[in-house]
């Protein structure tokens, strides 16, 4: 279940171009299964309309802090009172200025200042106006208060400056939710992923690989991300752009991916092998395209270091987790790759229908026996597998120490 689900969360649109990424966290918020109130001050408005915000969120837009809508004329108190958040996506130097001031003369700064949950802000501004001291004193007094602050980015402005002051993407905004809100299992602990095919050149432009697409290691990578930790991904080819607040390391080769892990899995808590590693690799890759002759050629294949099982072995080796991908006998191999590897957990998963998918159907398998998980998106299980091995990780520490 997404750590979103059945939120609420009282969203503020204040003046700026960035108003428009706000329509679409809407989106991304409701598709979580999040119940989202804009509310939208008059600078807002000049820039998207309610009714776009009352199309997405399916909910009624308040402006005004004198709406009759509300029964007890009381907008200001009862939006809040069952929200577990109030966000300011675009915050801008005016609403922010008034906030660390503690100003309550409309709709929007009354209900921040009569907020009994969190408040979590988004600056969207030019870059003079993030910079000038007045702003930067404003924004230290919000976050002794308290507040949440999110970006700004730094990047091209609509005014054609370039410097910090951009808001957030709204899936960057989307993510910084998930982890806002997301338990802390892996607060500390540092997280090594492998993920995607490997490219075993033959030559200069042919190779053999595989169909893994690398969605469901980039999945787990983000999830260990919302769960705390920090994240180092060894990445082969893939079109997947790289998961926020994760370090990427991108690779083609087997021998290149055990070179990467090599390099970052000292002093890691956790190794998670999702890659779909070439088990063999032709024994040379020629220096230049290899011409048609009309001739049989063979290739000889030597086998691939197991990137895994060397991680495993180390004496200072982190907590090992693997993956097996099987087509049939699930729980016969993937067993016996936990106890041949000396894994402290495998994640099974049958793909009969092949690599590449959306979802999966995955069972878990540890010292303590078989934990099947019901089939759902790879995003999804992704918090599963972490949730999991984050209590096994707790107590494999505590009985270290
Ligand atoms: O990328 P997707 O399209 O989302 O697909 C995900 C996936 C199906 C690739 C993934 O869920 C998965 O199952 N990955 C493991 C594939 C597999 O069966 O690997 P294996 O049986 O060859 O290896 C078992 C384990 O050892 C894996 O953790 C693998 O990363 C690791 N290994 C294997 C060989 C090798 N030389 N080095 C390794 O580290």
């Amino acid at each position: 279940m997404n750590v979103l689900q059945g939120r609420k969360i009282v969203l503020i649109v204040s003046g700026g171009v960035a108003a428009y990424k706000s329509a679409e966290l809407v989106r991304l918020l409701v598709k979580a299964g999040v119940d989202v109130h804009v509310v939208l001050t008059a600078a807002g408005a000049r820039f998207v309309t309610a009714v776009t915000f009352q199309a997405l969120s399916g909910n009624a837009v308040w402006s005004d802090l004198w709406d009759p809508r509300m029964p007890n004329n009381m907008a200001h108190i009862d939006l809040t009172r069952d929200a577990d958040a109030i966000m300011i996506a675009p915050a801008s130097a005016d609403l922010l200025a008034k906030l660390a001031n503690g100003l309550a003369d409309d709709l929007t700064t009354t209900l921040c200042l009569a907020r009994d949950c969190p408040l979590i802000v988004a600056p969207a501004m030019n870059r003079q106006m993030w910079e000038h001291p007045a702003t930067m004193r404003n924004m230290r007094v919000l976050r002794d208060d308290g507040v949440t602050v999110l970006g700004p980015d730094s990047g091209e402005q609509a005014c054609g400056e370039v410097g910090l002051g951009r808001m957030l993407e709204a899936e960057h905004l989307f993510l910084r939710l998930e982890v806002f809100f997301g338990p802390k299992t892996l607060a500390g602990r540092k997280v090594v992923l492998t993920a995607g095919p490997t490219f075993e050149a033959i030559d200069p432009v042919r190779g053999i690989t595989n169909s893994s697409s690398g969605k469901m290691g980039y999945a787990l990578a983000r999830a260990c991300v919302i769960a705390g930790a920090e994240v180092v991904l060894v990445s082969g080819p893939t079109a997947l752009p790289v998961p926020d607040g994760v370090c990427r390391l991108s690779v083609a080769s087997a021998l290149e991916m055990r070179e990467a892990v090599a390099s970052v899995v000292d002093g890691a808590d956790v190794f998670i092998g999702v890659a779909a590693v070439a088990d063999y690799r032709p024994d040379r890759s020629a220096e230049h395209k290899i011409k048609k002759s009309g001739e049989a050629m063979q290739l000889t294949l030597v086998p691939n270091p197991d990137i895994l099982a060397e991680v495993a072995a180390r004496p200072d080796a982190p907590f090992c987790v693997g993956f097996a991908a099987e087509s049939r006998d699930l729980d016969h191999y993937a067993e016996g790759k936990r106890k041949n590897k000396g894994l402290d957990m495998v994640v099974g998963n049958l793909v009969r229908e092949g690599l590449g998918l959306d979802d999966n159907l995955v069972v878990l398998y540890d010292r303590g026996g078989r934990h099947p998980l019901p089939r759902a998106t790879k995003a999804e299980l992704a918090h599963g597998i972490v949730a999991h091995l984050a209590g096994l990780l707790n107590a494999h520490s505590l009985t270290r120490s």
